[in-house]
């Protein structure tokens, strides 16, 4: 069975955006790891409208064209990393409504959080993890927070996260967490899949 491809999904598209930095980061961690492959998939390059749809795909096939190229983007993944930025205690609306726009491309998969703002992102990487079994995902234990301290630093440039050490162990872990369960879960589908093909032949 070929590797677990892994999306690390941007979470914020604002134009002063800090999400770029711990994309690259991530990323680059991810991407020394042997068991997967990385692409980093950003939410600017989906100029999805917000929610639009009679219902949501799991019921009724989308009419939205790119929304029905995100979800054969989504389809094409093994698990997930979101870079989780907190706007009111919340997830970003963007992000939100990217997940809102797919539903059983996400199923079966797991999801991993980077956060980042005054707590480390934790109020939105905690309303992340509820969406995410919502959508039938594993959402896994491991997770980093780049909190106020470390993110002040690091966006004021007097620090780079490559630097923090406790940052990148929890990194080193959310990784192992995302590429065991992607593993796993993608071993489970196929063989429900085989499970299913004989029961239809
Ligand atoms: C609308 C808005 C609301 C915010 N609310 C929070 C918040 O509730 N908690 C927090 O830690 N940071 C909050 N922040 C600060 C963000 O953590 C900070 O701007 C961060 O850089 C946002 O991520 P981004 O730059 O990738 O968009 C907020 C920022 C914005 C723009």
């Amino acid at each position: 069975m070929s590797k677990p491809k892994i999306a690390i999904v941007v979470g914020s598209t604002r134009a002063a955006r800090f999400a770029d930095v711990p994309t690259q980061w991530i990323a680059k961690i991810a991407k020394t790891h042997a068991d997967i492959d990385i692409e980093v998939v950003d939410l600017r390059d989906w100029p999805l409208p917000f929610f639009d749809e009679v219902a949501s795909s799991a019921w009724a096939p989308s009419q939205n064209e790119v929304a029905q190229r995100w979800q054969k983007k989504v389809a094409e993944f093994d698990g997930f990393i979101f870079t989780a930025a907190e706007y009111n205690h919340a997830p970003t609306a963007v992000l939100k409504n990217a997940i809102d726009y797919a539903a059983n491309e996400w199923n079966k998969k797991p999801a991993g959080f980077v956060g980042y703002g005054s707590v480390g992102g934790a109020r939105a990487v905690e309303q992340l993890r509820l969406i995410a079994v919502e959508l039938q995902m594993a959402p896994v234990k491991s997770a980093v927070h780049i909190a106020w301290g470390d993110f002040l630093a690091v966006r004021q440039g007097d620090k780079k996260l490559e630097d923090i050490e406790h940052l990148n162990q929890a990194a080193a872990a959310l990784i192992n967490d995302v590429a065991w369960w992607a593993k796993v879960l993608k071993a489970a589908r196929a063989a429900d899949a085989i499970a299913s093909e004989a029961r239809a032949a």
